[in-house]
């Protein structure tokens, strides 16, 4: 990783972990057995420090970000809560484009960017100046990653190719995220949508007589930035038995063709007859050649529904997903109030009920619609009946338990004030995350220079004076 320990540390460290151990008998015993030592693969002896104190998982680990919008940033972000150095390099005086964008505090960062970097430190490079490349370079030498999502060539435009990283740090592992693997498409920019509708998720999307539909939730770029963190965690762990790095890559399509697995899965069942749990089938509709859009309907002998409650359809978000999951179809039935359907042959049976499932959810919606979505849901999870209330962003912006476990933080900004972000949803016990503010552009310019690549202030005014790290002068319009 970037930062060794020195031996000295090691060895205190070594006595520290000792120390406890010796104090009683017991403790003496086991510090007596070597052999547990040696089983455990060379791993070290397991830490003698409280769970969340003996640092985060990846640090040491030092990434140079090069990502921009969402879907890098997501993975950068991700690895910064765990704990690695994240050092996001932005063009001077523009920065991450998102930082403009959707601003609603003027001359602030948007929400956009400060929702998606936080933990990170900045530093503005011209990366097509002669010396900003070579700052770069050195950069290089000091990382362990290098993470990019840029249009398919731009890195090699910039001279930072496969060949010329692996050949300068040979270590380096180079994540990137693309709309597209190798094919027709390679050479295609990509945003979300895009991604959603060539992976498979907005054909799937949406009711049957309507048209696709995108969904709210960034599966492309989010989605993708995820799959690539992984991607990136994995190559650091053969980096430990190989040395040398790899190339990661993550196409935008084929991350969400891997969160839309099921319904590739569903288009094969096609080939041997109906999909029975869509409300199709009981709806006597023929289906085609390609998995359909199934509206709400959830799958397999667990058929489940969107349905109103109180206050439907004029409060938007008053409804409930309602799962009549066959282990307690017989709680159900006492719930809505159809004890009869427990042992009615026409509904006892999940394969008696498939080509009934309007009917059935329309007498559950009757029950829904007499109470409000808590409500329903309270006396549902007291008979372990699957089910959900359709939460607003108002609603969970305001949940105090999302808020305790840290889902939801609260962060102050230097130039915008407080604002609300999604914390770390991946949660560690030995590695806890404290959300840190997102860089301001270039913030961290002179301390990366400096304490990172070493470089002497009488050096550093020599980089900034070239020009490498600022916004070219605009040219008087006049002259
Ligand atoms: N110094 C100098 N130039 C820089 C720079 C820096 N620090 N950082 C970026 N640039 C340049 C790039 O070199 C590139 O120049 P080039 O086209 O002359 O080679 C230019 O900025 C623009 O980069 P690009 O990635 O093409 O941005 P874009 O705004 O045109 O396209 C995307 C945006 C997202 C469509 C595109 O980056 C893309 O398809 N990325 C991969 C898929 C992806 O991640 N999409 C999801 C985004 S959430």
């Amino acid at each position: 990783m970037a930062k060794k320990k020195s031996k000295k540390t090691v060895k205190k460290a070594k006595i520290a972990a000792r120390k406890p151990v010796r104090k009683t008998a017991k403790a003496t015993k086991a510090v007596k057995r070597p052999a547990a030592a040696k089983k455990s693969n060379g791993l070290p002896k397991p830490s003698s420090k409280p769970f969340g104190l003996d640092g985060k998982a990846l640090q040491g680990v030092r990434i140079l970000d090069f990502t921009h919008v969402q879907s890098g940033p997501t993975c950068t972000q991700l690895l910064a809560w765990f704990g690695a150095d994240v050092i996001k390099v932005e063009r001077p005086g523009i920065g991450d484009i998102t930082r403009g964008q959707l601003r609603d505090v003027p001359n602030a960062d948007s929400l956009y960017f400060t929702m998606l970097n936080h933990n990170k430190r900045s530093i503005t490079i011209d990366s097509k100046h002669p010396q900003g490349k070579r700052v770069l370079d050195e950069l290089i030498k000091s990382c362990d990653v290098l993470v990019e999502n840029f249009a398919p060539g731009a890195l090699d435009r910039m001279g930072l190719t496969w060949d010329h990283i692996h050949k300068t740090n040979p270590r380096m592992i180079v994540a990137s995220v693309k709309g597209f693997g190798p094919g027709p498409y390679e050479d295609c920019k990509v945003y979300e949508n895009v991604a959603q509708c060539t992976g498979g998720s907005a054909s799937t999307t949406g009711f049957r007589d309507g048209p696709p539909l995108v969904t709210g939730a960034q599966i492309g770029d989010s989605g993708t930035g995820l799959h690539l963190a992984l991607g990136i965690v994995t190559a650091l762990f053969q980096r430990t038995r190989t040395g040398r790095g790899q190339k990661v890559l993550c196409a935008m399509q084929d991350g969400v063709l891997n969160l839309a697995r099921v319904k590739l899965r569903d288009q094969q069942r096609l080939k041997h007859g109906p999909l029975t749990e869509y409300s199709q089938y009981g709806e006597g509709i023929p289906f085609g050649d390609a998995t359909p859009r199934a509206g709400n309907d959830s799958g397999g002998g667990q058929p489940g529904r969107i349905l109103m409650c109180k206050g439907a359809p004029d409060d938007p978000n008053a409804y409930i997903y309602f799962i009549t999951q066959a282990p307690v179809w017989e709680a159900i039935c006492d719930v809505i109030g159809e004890p009869g359907w427990k042992t009615d042959p026409e509904y006892a049976t999940p394969k008696a009920r498939l080509p009934k499932l309007n009917q059935i959810f329309g007498r559950i919606e009757q029950w829904t619609m007499t109470k409000n979505k808590f409500e329903a849901m309270e006396i549902l999870n007291k008979y372990d009946i699957p089910c959900g209330p359709i939460l607003s962003m108002k609603e969970l912006a305001e949940d105090q338990s999302l808020r305790k476990t840290g889902t939801v933080v609260e962060v102050e900004h230097p130039t915008r004030g407080k604002y609300l972000s999604v914390g770390n949803p991946i949660k560690l016990s030995d590695s806890v995350t404290e959300v840190k503010r997102s860089p301001l552009l270039g913030e961290h310019t002179d301390e990366i220079l400096s304490d990172v690549l070493k470089l002497s202030a009488k050096t550093i005014a020599e980089i900034k004076a070239s020009g490498a790290l600022s916004a070219p002068e605009k040219k008087d319009k006049a002259a």
